[in-house]
């Protein structure tokens, strides 16, 4: 008989069962599911609604279910379908009459929405953890490497010389942010929907401010229909969650290129790359890969729960159970994702050599040479003009433009003296470039002290 069998006259259908129980993805809130009703519990007594014997018989019965479930002791059943009705039924079962009483003045709707809410609250420290040893790596890496001339792109067409400092530190400026995003959800996720009840609060004399703090929250939520309804955080969660995978997969994508022989700016250690089965040449970046592909399924899992909510009335509505798995599988593949791809960064070996002789090629001092005509008295796009030709004259002749003779150069402008062949130079252009947020020495280490300081104000 189910819980809920009171006003049943038949069993519920196999089919009906297999469709609705939950137990099989949602036992994973057991912990949260046992914290919400001890609070609950010890306020029901404390607001005279139990006594407090049976309070205390129930808090302790629960600890005994919370420890054995820890202990792999308990098997759940999906005749009692979710996690909720499961550790009544084990402490009924366990104390009797008692464990009857838990349920006074509560709902599985604001149940499961504390429980949800508390497990979205817990695991945001933890991807935040992993975000800062991921920044951790990148400052360590970046500290190596300021002075390494590389090619910035656009288009992933040579553009302008950056050093690999500057590029990994664009990536940390981005999971700086996703640290905040993450941060911001679980601040405004800080209340408490425990005592909503089915969705219209309840004629007992609860006390919504004791379970509120009991559970570490703010204050309880305002709005017991908002309390029961919502799942804005779990979306905040997924999107911001779906932006960290955006940012991860980009990075992943540009390692997938690094590696290719055309590239050749890193080497991945051994022990994070892969070999083929038939070509035994290959070394395959396949960390890297699985990260950009897994970045699908994260965002599949922010769209499903997106659909899912968008068209359920108010308040309560049994599609909402859906929105249990895309999180937990958005939690699970982040979590997976980032302690590797933080350790595949630190294990691997930067071939500045080939860095900066892509660098050589390709023109990238070009903006460089008309910001020299530029300085000299040429309006810039006079410079940009005369610039162009010079590429093109260089581009039929297989040469750079530091390889022109003065003589060549002073052909089609005559500002042009000894001194452009400083301005030419890819270290100078690069060291030159000090503007704020540029990828000078100067520059890079103000950004990589920045980040440090981010991460020392969350250890
Ligand atoms: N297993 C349900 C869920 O995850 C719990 C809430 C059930 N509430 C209800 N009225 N059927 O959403």
């Amino acid at each position: 008989m189910k819980l809920w069998g009171g006003r049943f006259q038949k069993d519920t259908d196999q089919l009906v069962n297999a469709l609705n129980a939950s137990i099989s993805f949602d036992q994973r809130l057991y912990r949260e599911d046992i914290t919400g009703s001890m609070a609950h519990a010890q306020m029901l007594a404390d607001c005279g609604i139990i006594s407090q014997e049976d309070a205390a018989a129930i808090i302790d019965g629960l600890q005994g279910i919370l420890a054995d479930i820890e202990a792999g002791k308990v098997e759940f059943t999906a005749d009692n379908e979710d996690i909720h009705m499961n550790v009544e039924a084990l402490l009924t079962a366990r104390i009797g009459d008692a464990g009857k009483r838990l349920h006074t003045a509560r709902s599985r709707n604001d149940q499961v929405a504390l429980d949800f809410r508390m497990y979205v609250r817990e695991q945001i420290p933890v991807i935040v953890g992993q975000l800062l040893e991921l920044e951790t790596v990148l400052c360590r890496q970046a500290k190596q490497y300021q002075t390494a001339v590389m090619p910035g792109y656009t288009h992933l067409q040579r553009a302008q010389p950056i050093s690999f400092a500057q590029h990994l530190m664009a990536y940390a400026a981005m999971f700086r942010r996703d640290v905040t995003r993450l941060e911001d959800c679980k601040a405004r996720l800080d209340e408490c929907p425990l005592g909503s009840g089915a969705l219209a609060g309840t004629t007992y004399p609860i006390d919504r401010w004791e379970t509120a703090k009991a559970l570490g929250f703010a204050a309880p939520m305002g709005n017991s229909l908002d309390g029961v309804s919502d799942r804005d955080y779990a979306l905040e969660l997924l999107s911001g969650l779906s932006i960290l995978m955006m940012h991860l997969s980009r990075f992943a994508e540009e390692v997938i290129l690094w590696c290719s022989w055309e590239f050749k700016f890193i080497e991945l250690d051994d022990a994070y790359a892969t070999g083929s089965s038939i070509m035994p040449q290959k070394k395959n970046p396949d960390v890297a890969e699985l990260v950009r592909g897994k970045t699908g399924r994260v965002y599949g899992d922010l769209m499903s729960l997106l659909t899912v909510m968008k068209g359920l009335p108010l308040a309560y509505n049994k599609d909402m159970q859906e929105d249990k798995e895309p999180v937990f599988d958005a939690v699970d593949t982040v979590e997976m994702c980032l302690p590797v791809f933080a350790a595949m960064l630190d294990t691997m070996t930067v071939r500045t050599d080939n860095m900066r002789r892509a660098a050589g090629h390709g023109f990238i001092n070009a903006t460089d040479c008309a910001d020299y005509l530029t300085k000299k008295g040429m309006p810039f796009r006079d410079a940009y003009t005369v610039t162009g030709k010079l590429v093109a004259q260089c581009t039929a002749q297989g040469k750079t433009l530091e390889e022109l003779s003065l003589e060549e150069l002073q052909a089609v402008s005559p500002l042009f003296e000894q001194d452009v062949y400083d301005a030419l130079n890819l270290e100078n252009c690069m060291a030159l470039r000090s503007s704020y947020g540029g990828p000078a020495v100067s520059e890079t280490t103000r950004q990589i002290g920045e980040i440090e300081q981010f991460i020392q104000e969350r250890s």
